[in-house]
């Protein structure tokens, strides 16, 4: 594997995955005793105290330990799976996933992602949603990712990867396997991304997420079990999740971060969410969530502008100019992602 050339480190990477922008819906049918198992869980209102159960992860791997010192939004590269959710929580979950609606209304496929569901919102998913939302649940995860996050947008919360095998996996076909990768190598479309199993991973082998390093040796990161968690700077890192072995099902869900400071550096794109995604419903939010952050950073500088001027402070040109075009580019961005769709 060769090395990422040095300046190349700090600039956001470019994303080729999932290129095609049309939008494909998933069909694969489902075993009936997942669905009825899921679907017999008494429903729960989320409560904090009895849905977290965080505890902080053991292994934090720095962006500067992987050769990436600066890139990004933190320094948190990659964590070691951490308790996140109790059992009650991931049947919650798993509750609203398997959901006659949302399985009717949120699944997509694509080359990338064969079976995942996406777009659930509060009205198809209110646990998901008001976890999600938790001051308790985002203390965690920025914790984790040394930088106070919220999810990107609502659509964000969350993505579910689907995976279920039902035949047994000989321990030659394992060996044939071993390292290949259930996901291609990728960059994720937002900074920061946690992922947490919904699945039993007792029997599971394998499942890890195989990381590159700027010296371009792999590194592997263990998988999360049920209801833990692993965070990683996604948008930043070429990653791949390596195939599971052992279990029935692999059901994990992903939830995307951002920084919650609007004058924070934020390099998220769509290219990987535009063909499984609901457009309209994508579209909306992204740009709402872009203009409340320009109308924050606007409001900020026009507050330190009046504050200079009733100091009697000289107009900084250099400063002023910089950060126009600093903010015309954050609008060329926005832009940039607001692509025709064929569905
Ligand atoms: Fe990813």
């Amino acid at each position: 594997m060769s090395p990422i050339a040095a300046s190349d480190l700090k600039a956001p990477p470019a994303i080729t995955h999932n290129s095609s922008v049309q939008v494909v819906r998933s069909t694969n049918a489902l075993p009936a005793n997942l669905l009825n198992a899921a679907r017999s869980t008494l429903t729960e209102s989320f409560d904090a105290e009895k849905h977290v159960c965080f505890e902080a992860p053991g292994k934090i791997y720095k962006m500067e330990e992987l050769g990436f010192p600066g890139r990004g939004i933190s320094e948190t590269a990659v964590s070691a799976p951490f308790p996140l959710f109790s059992q009650s929580a991931v049947a919650q979950m798993r509750k609203e996933v398997f959901s006659q609606r949302v399985l009717d209304e949120c699944r997509f496929s694509s080359g990338f992602v064969k079976d995942t569901v996406r777009g659930m919102m509060p009205s198809r998913a209110p646990f998901t949603y008001d976890a999600w939302k938790s001051t308790e649940v985002l203390a965690a995860v920025s914790a984790v990712a040394g930088v106070d996050l919220v999810p990107v947008m609502d659509m964000e919360i969350s993505a579910i990867n689907i995976s279920v095998n039902p035949t047994t996996v000989t321990d030659a076909e394992k060996a044939a396997s071993n390292d290949r990768s259930a996901f291609a190598w990728h960059y994720d479309s937002y900074p920061f991304v946690c992922v947490t199993m919904l699945s039993d991973c007792t029997d599971m082998q394998g499942g890890e997420t195989a990381v590159k390093t700027a010296s371009g040796d792999i590194m592997k990161v263990r998988g999360p079990a049920m209801g833990t968690a692993v965070i990683m700077q996604g948008r930043y890192l070429n990653h791949a999740a390596l195939k599971a072995f052992g279990g029935k099902e692999r059901i994990s869900q992903i939830t995307s971060l951002r920084p919650r400071f609007p004058l924070a550096k934020d390099e998220s794109v769509l290219t990987g969410v535009r063909p499984i995604s609901n457009t309209s419903d994508l579209y909306t939010q992204w740009t709402q969530y872009r203009l409340e952050n320009l109308e924050e950073r606007i409001r900020e500088k026009l507050k330190s502008e009046r504050t200079r001027e009733s100091f009697n402070r000289p107009f900084d040109l250099v400063a002023t100019r910089s950060w126009f075009e600093e903010n015309i580019a954050y609008f060329q961005a926005t832009l940039k992602e607001l692509q025709e769709v064929q569905s």
